[in-house]
């Protein structure tokens, strides 16, 4: 029985059998077979002034489209007015026409938001030609069922939505804008039931940077494996792909709009809602248009796992410093390797489940090759300059245990210890405790933003986006990690060591290092983090 609260010329009756002429059938085939193609030549919206348009795809919603149809789940993150909700809907409509049996759920942030998405639907679909239209079984506020078998459900994310069904398509609409608890239970619950093969697009514009939709955003953009090499296809650790779309994607809008968009609406929201910031309340140690400007540089070759950017070259001097760590899967162990006196990083290795022998294996070879290399060159005037060192604190014991077995001169170079350690307590390699770290953490900062330090890693670019204020000091962001940024600190450390000495290092990290900086200088606090 059809249940129809619409004009019943624009909905088809089920089950009929039309006939398609030759020319219907290969249109037909063409849309099935490519939602841009339906989308492009079909789809009727409904614009905000001109009325009843044909749906012209902007280049980025192209790009969106076609993201949804290759990828099992997409997370967009796109300005406000930008045409997602319309997107998506199409994408929806496409896929319920053209598969069998599909199920679509539509969750939005509130009810007359869900609505909303369901009604742009129903206009699209009154609008298709009647050779293209699925007929309709059920046809109301909330449900479409089509006659090919698939549904289109809307209704308000609650922590119960969904629970038991078993869908095909999942979209989540405005996810920031739900209550935080109530986005956390809907995903728990929600989550099994999508990790048995259901597609999942999730658009938003950002919110806070510890809700759901930002942890699911942040995993999103994890897309290294464990020893920070490129996951296939640009996936996240969490199996989503992530998709942005700035204000200047839209063919309408271009700087002078910002400018009275901004005046309008003032500076932080046209921040949130334009460029995409999310609200938080951390501070990054680094400022945010430094990080900005921070762009990584794909390796030269891999050894190993160890992605290395140059090859050793003549007269430098090299450091090589160990973060080492339990190796269970939980924080990275992380090497560091860098030149002096330009200050450019060599290569970096990291990984969370190789053990401390393992780790140690890694400095060897590391300083191994630089030292085969530098002395094979016909360039290099005397003994190689390659130091090394690890933080001696917790797991650093095993390291000196294991070495003191083996034999320190195992590792081709020369160990930097921490100065001024006296008889019985001396002990080899480098320590962090709050005065050491703070001293690091803000050399650190001036060299970084000061351009004088060579980054060239992205997980190490992406560490430092994510390395924030926390009680007093800094760390990585809750869910986030600062391995390779702690090897990157003792690297500061063996090079104010090596100022010392060095008259080169000295001058480029503008060494004022002799005195001791005994006093944390913070960062400005600001109110919002490029993700
Ligand atoms: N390619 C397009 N051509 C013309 N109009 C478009 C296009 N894409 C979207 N629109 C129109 O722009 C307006 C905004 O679109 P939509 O609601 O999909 O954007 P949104 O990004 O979801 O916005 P919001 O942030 O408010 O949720 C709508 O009136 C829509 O019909
Ligand atoms: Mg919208």
């Amino acid at each position: 029985m059809l249940q129809n609260n619409s004009d019943p010329v624009l909905i088809k009756k089920p089950h009929q059998q039309l006939r398609l002429n030759a020319y219907q059938e290969a249109e037909f085939l063409k849309c099935a077979i490519n939602p841009l193609y339906f989308i492009d030549n079909y789809i009727y919206i409904r614009h905000g002034t001109k009325g009843r348009v044909p749906f012209k795809l902007f280049d980025y919603q192209k790009d969106l489209v076609l993201t949804y149809w290759k990828n099992r789940q997409v997370i967009a993150m796109c300005s406000r007015q930008l045409g997602k909700t319309e997107t998506a809907a199409s994408f929806m409509l496409w896929f319920a026409t053209f598969q069998k049996d599909v199920n679509i759920l539509i969750a939005a942030n509130n009810f007359r938001a869900a609505t909303e998405i369901m009604d742009r639907i129903k206009f699209s679909y009154e609008e298709l030609p009647d050779w293209i239209k699925a007929g309709v079984v059920t046809y109301n506020v909330q449900k479409i069922v089509f006659d090919n078998g698939s549904k289109i459900e809307s209704a308000t994310t609650t922590p119960s939505t969904g629970r038991g069904k078993s869908i095909s398509l999942l979209y989540l609409d405005e996810m920031a804008f739900v209550k935080p608890r109530i986005a956390e239970e809907f995903w728990s619950a929600i989550s099994p039931t999508l990790a048995t093969g259901g597609k999942c697009i999730i658009t938003s514009t950002p919110n806070s940077d510890e809700d759901t939709f930002a942890q699911i955003w942040y995993a999103s953009n994890r897309t290294l494996d464990e020893f920070g090499n490129e996951l296939p296809d640009g996936l996240g650790v969490n199996g989503f792909k992530a998709f942005v779309a700035k204000w200047n994607q839209h063919p309408d809008r271009d700087e002078e709009w910002a400018k009275k968009e901004r005046a309008k609406i003032g500076y932080e929201k046209f921040e949130r809602e334009y460029e995409l910031r999310f609200l938080t309340a951390d501070s990054t140690l680094i400022d945010s248009q430094t990080l900005a400007g921070l762009v990584a540089t794909e390796p030269l070759f891999k050894t190993s796992h160890i992605r290395w950017w140059e090859k050793p070259q003549a007269n430098n001097i090299y450091l090589v410093s160990l973060d080492p760590s339990a190796g269970v899967g939980l924080d990275s162990a992380a090497i560091q390797v860098w030149r002096l006196p330009d200050m450019v990083q060599v290569a970096e290795w990291m990984h969370n489940r190789s053990d401390i022998a393992a780790q140690l294996k890694m400095v060897v070879q590391i300083t191994s090759f630089i030292e085969r290399e530098m002395r094979s060159h016909p360039a290099q005037i005397s003994e190689p300059e390659i130091f090394w060192t690890f933080e001696n604190n917790s797991y650093g014991q095993a390291v000196i245990e294991l070495l003191n077995e083996a034999g320190w001169d195992v590792v081709p170079a020369q160990l930097l210890s921490e100065p001024n350690q006296t008889g019985s307590r001396f002990r080899k390699g480098l320590n962090t405790n709050g005065r050491t770290k703070n001293q690091a953490v803000t050399k650190l900062k001036s060299l970084v933003e000061g351009n004088r330090l060579q980054i060239k890693s992205k997980p190490l670019i992406s560490e430092l986006k994510n390395y924030v204020t926390k009680g007093g000091s800094f760390a990585a962001k809750s869910g986030e990690h600062d391995d390779l940024v702690s090897a990157l600190l003792m690297i500061v450390r063996m090079s104010q060591l090596i100022a010392r000495w060095d008259d080169n290092t000295a001058s480029q990290i503008r060494n004022n290092d002799l005195v001791e900086v005994d006093d944390l200088v913070e960062p400005l606090p600001i109110a919002v983090s490029i993700w």
